[in-house]
């Protein structure tokens, strides 16, 4: 029996770990424990994700809250490792790029567990970043590597990894995606927010970058401001975000935009159904860049950089610099193409990520097990 301890702990993660968690059920000599961090705990940041993505509920959560990244990282790592020692998993399986992502990883290696990282090679060559830190930390001591494009193969084949451990699989959040396309269709959230298919854009800010530094967040909302004239906003706003504005001078500014429609974080299905029906999307997201790529709806990414580069060549990503005038002038030339993106679909973004994850450590599983019996 192969035991897979798997964690998530932020909201991207849960869309990533789903998939992960049906096949793995459905696996009959495959048993697995799913450990919630508690890095995100608000009902619309977390629990709202597992009703509506049918995610086990989790055997622990480890309940560690918001910190600092090292109050965060460390917090983690005390309280995940009785979990492992404990459950003596053959495997660790973390995603995305989270503090949740190293800290589990760094216990599981510490302890002889190979590690499995699921969304591998992704890389932004920023390291103002949190999350480039945690990416190539985690890449480094992973036994099994998962990448979703080949940009991520390339950048891990330059930092030496090994190319037996990677394995170019796809993307387990499009599977999730293609999974809950027609069941998001059902939602009523564009009459409840009175508004009209392709006639407002979807917002979304989180990047410390953006949102954290307030000369930035300003530049962007003068922006917002220009654009809310022409079209509706809808703006479901991170909790991160929502602080920063609500402490700040920005609050009266946000609170004078009459176009623009402020909710709490919605649920996975009711954003699917806003993102798919967007005239535009504008975020810092890594990835509402690559659902968008899929459901060809313009993104402007508010990045000098991104990680996910094949949503720019083949999808219908555009970087825009953070500044309000770039932002006004790509919204201009998005407008003047009718909203119209085209781009394609990216190999393996085809909804069985998950099932060729499986096939991989099972492979390698059996693998491990014959060296131990020749
Ligand atoms: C984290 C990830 C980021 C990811 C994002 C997705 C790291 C370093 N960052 O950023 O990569 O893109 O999640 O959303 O892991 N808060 C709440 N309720 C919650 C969660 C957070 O109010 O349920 C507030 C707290 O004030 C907290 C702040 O949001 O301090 C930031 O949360 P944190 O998890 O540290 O980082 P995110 O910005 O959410
Ligand atoms: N998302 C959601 N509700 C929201 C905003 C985002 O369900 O109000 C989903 C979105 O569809 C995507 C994921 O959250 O699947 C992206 O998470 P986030 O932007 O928080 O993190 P990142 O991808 O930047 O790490």
């Amino acid at each position: 029996m192969i035991k897979i301890l798997c964690v998530c702990g932020a909201r991207p993660n849960f869309m990533k770990i789903a998939p992960l968690m049906r096949v793995f059920r459905e696996t009959s000599n495959l048993s697995t424990l799913l450990v919630h961090t508690g890095q995100h705990y608000d009902e619309k940041m977390s629990k709202l994700f597992f009703d509506e993505l049918n995610i086990p509920k989790p055997d622990v959560n480890l309940e560690v809250g918001s910190g600092s990244h090292a109050v965060q990282t460390a917090e983690v790592m005390k309280r995940f490792e009785p979990v492992v020692l404990n459950y003596k998993p053959d495997y660790v399986l973390v995603v995305g790029d989270v503090n949740s992502t190293i800290a589990c990883g760094l216990v599981a290696v510490k302890l002889g567990v190979k590690l499995i990282h699921v969304e591998a090679g992704l890389r932004s060559f920023d390291r103002t970043m949190p999350e480039e830190i945690n990416r190539i930390l985690t890449d480094s001591i992973s036994d099994l590597l998962f990448v979703t494009e080949q940009s991520g193969v390339d950048n891990l084949k330059y930092e030496g990894i090994n190319s037996d451990k990677v394995h170019l699989v796809g993307n387990v959040m499009i599977d999730t995606l293609l999974a809950n396309r027609q069941k998001a269709e059902q939602s009523d959230i564009l009459e409840q927010l009175k508004v009209e298919k392709k006639k407002y854009a979807v917002i979304t800010l989180h990047r410390p970058s953006n949102v954290d530094d307030l000369g930035n967040l300003e530049k962007i909302l003068t922006a917002f401001e220009v654009i809310e004239k022409d079209l509706k906003l809808v703006f479901p706003i991170h909790p991160r975000t929502k602080k920063n504005i609500e402490g700040s001078v920005l609050q009266t500014r946000v609170s004078a935009m009459s176009n623009l429609i402020l909710l709490e974080p919605v649920g996975y299905l009711d954003f699917l159904k806003l993102t798919a029906n967007a005239a535009i999307v504008i975020t810092d997201s890594g990835g509402i860049q690559e659902e968008t790529t899929i459901l060809g709806v313009p993104c402007m990414t508010l990045r000098e950089n991104t990680e996910r580069p094949i949503t720019c060549t083949e999808g219908t990503n555009k970087l825009v610099h953070v500044e309000t005038q770039d932002i006004l002038k790509h919204y201009r030339e998005t407008k003047a193409n009718a909203f119209e993106s085209k781009g394609k679909i990216p190999r393996y973004w085809d909804g069985k990520a998950a099932e060729r994850i499986v096939k991989v450590i099972t492979g390698h599983w059996e693998g491990l097990q014959k060296r131990k019996t020749d």
